[in-house]
């Protein structure tokens, strides 16, 4: 890869202790477009399928919003809170007009406890899996319990781990969105067994005049496996509503399907 590398978004991301691709809000949101309006289908038809029909709903760690605004467009009402203050300031930026249908904080997973209730609470794409002990992630799970409506869902979405049989892996994808366009490499390795640890490395390319700028940021994530997620849950004021993979078809915890969608509702 050719360029440099950007010091300032990597030393904003330091200041908020966070991997330097969420310090720069445009160009997250630029290389997580692609399908966030096939995602927000889903999450408001399992929550039509399987929720109590109250139109109101939060996402812990919301980053950019974009899954908030287009529940908005859809007609509910939001709330959302992140760690980045920069995620929160371009959420806030996205979301201006939709005035008191939207609420949003800065707050930690592992901390931030709603004042209210809502029908649909919604924490996808392995987010959770950056709280990186057993006691933040039940911490998590028991403060959103306590944040749904009676028969409200909690919609976890994460990828789970094979030890021993997981392999490293690549993926690349080319974004454009209103004239940006970037690079996406994601290279991950597996949690060996017994460290709880994937290691995540990310590279974004972006053209900068004749040169390109590489955005690279590397952190772990916390790793489960099918059996540790159904211990931990079963910790919980939660219980497995149904199960489904990213592509919405429905699926089981220790089934092939890796990447899943847990429907949770409280006991
Ligand atoms: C993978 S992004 C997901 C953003 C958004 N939910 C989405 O799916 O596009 C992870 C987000 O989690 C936030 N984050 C990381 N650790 C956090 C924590 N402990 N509490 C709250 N937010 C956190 C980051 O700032 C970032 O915005």
């Amino acid at each position: 890869m050719s360029g440099g590398y950007n010091v300032q978004l990597m030393k904003r991301a330091l200041n908020d202790c966070l991997p330097s691709i969420y310090a720069d809000p445009a160009l997250y949101d630029l290389v997580h477009a692609e399908g966030t309006d096939d995602e927000v289908w889903l999450l408001t038809h399992l929550a039509k399928q399987h929720g109590c029909g109250i139109k109101t709903a939060l996402e812990p760690a919301c980053g950019t919003g974009r899954y908030l605004a287009g529940l908005l467009r859809r007609g509910w009402t939001v709330a959302g809170y992140d760690l980045s203050s920069g995620m929160l300031e371009f959420t806030r930026r996205r979301l201006a007009g939709w005035g008191k249908r939207v609420k949003l904080a800065r707050g930690g997973m592992a901390a931030y406890r709603p004042s209210r209730r809502f029908g649909l609470i919604f924490n996808v794409l392995s987010t959770f899996r950056h709280l990186m002990s057993e006691r933040e992630a039940l911490t998590h799970l028991k403060l959103m319990a306590g944040a749904l409506e009676p028969e409200g869902i909690f919609v976890l979405g994460l990828d789970l781990s094979i030890y021993g049989q997981d392999e490293p892996d690549e993926e690349v994808w080319e974004c454009r969105q209103g004239g940006r366009k970037a690079k996406h490499v994601v290279m991950s390795i597996p949690a060996e067994p017994g460290t709880r640890r994937e290691r995540i490395i990310n590279f974004v390319t972006t053209p900068k005049g004749k040169r390109e700028t590489v955005l690279e940021s590397s952190y772990d994530l916390r790793s489960y496996s099918a059996a540790e997620l159904s211990e931990l849950i079963g910790k919980s004021p939660l219980r497995i509503e149904a199960v489904y993979g990213y592509d919405g078809r429905p699926a089981i915890l220790d089934g092939p399907e890796r990447a899943l969608w847990l429907v949770l509702k409280t006991r």
